[in-house]
């Protein structure tokens, strides 16, 4: 980066020939040089190379269930002849319910129902971050901390999380049960802060919220998805301050030409 810098400050501030001046007039050329910076590099908390491991290596056999395997043909049923390797994100997600995570054996599986390369499936894989490459408890947290629920108070949200799993983000908690990821909008902005929880939403958070959830979680209990203050989904609390009127017909101030 240095000699990057030092490079364009010699290019930028070495005089130049004026143009149409004679070739021995030169002139001074003012430039400001502005620092070059970069920004923290801020990575997901999950490590997308796979490292062979005694749960997660090649040898180990992963074969889809019965039932899972109705399924397969369901999915593959979905797309043209020629076109099969569409359905390599829904066999991917199944294979991942089946196992809890994504182990390297399930890539393989799919590669070979879809004939297709390992690496195509490897691609897929690391790409997408919900696809989950380690053993995570059976709880998957996942707190949004993007704009709106961060002005919302996500941060307090997550904290709280934490203290009550005692593990970080990236972490399964001690007990094995969970695993806090911290996550990019999960686009239910208008009920901010929220968090998922393996498919669930639970939104509209304080952290008395998130704590009873937890709680309920550790019981083997389903504590009900959705908004926490009261509302059903994302309609104003209290009375509405907009779209008050009954909306106008068709043709509404249509030009008289037209009518
Ligand atoms: S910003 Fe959190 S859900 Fe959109």
């Amino acid at each position: 980066m240095l000699r990057g810098v030092l490079g364009l400050r010699a290019l930028l501030g070495a005089p130049r020939l004026l143009s149409g001046a004679s070739s021995t007039t030169l002139a001074p050329r003012e430039v400001t040089i502005r620092q070059l910076q970069t920004s923290a590099i801020h990575h997901h908390d999950s490590l997308f190379v796979h490292r062979d491991s005694p749960e997660d290596n090649a040898d180990l056999v992963f074969e889809f269930t019965k039932d899972n395997l109705k399924r397969v043909d369901a999915i593959l049923a979905i797309y043209p002849e020629g076109h099969k390797r569409a359905a390599m994100i829904p066999l991917l997600d199944l294979a991942q319910r089946q196992h809890g995570w994504l182990p390297i054996s399930a890539m393989h599986k799919v590669a070979e129902i879809l004939h297709l390369p390992k690496m195509r499936v490897y691609e897929v894989a690391t790409f997408y971050t919900m696809f989950i490459r380690k053993p995570i408890g059976k709880y998957h947290i996942q707190v949004c901390t993007t704009t709106p629920c961060w002005l919302q108070g996500s941060d307090t949200i997550l904290q709280c999380i934490k203290d009550k799993l005692k593990c970080e983000v990236g972490q399964n908690s001690p007990c094995g049960t969970f695993h806090l990821s911290e996550v990019e909008c999960l686009g239910a902005c208008v009920n901010a802060p929220m968090m998922q929880v393996n498919d669930d939403y639970y939104e509209d958070l304080k952290p008395e919220d998130v704590v009873e959830i937890l709680d309920a979680l550790k019981a083997g209990n389903q504590p009900a998805p959705g908004p926490r203050n009261g509302r059903f989904a994302a309609e104003p609390l209290g009375k509405l301050t907009s779209l008050t009127a009954e909306p106008p017909g068709p043709g509404y101030k249509i030009q008289k030409a037209l009518e």
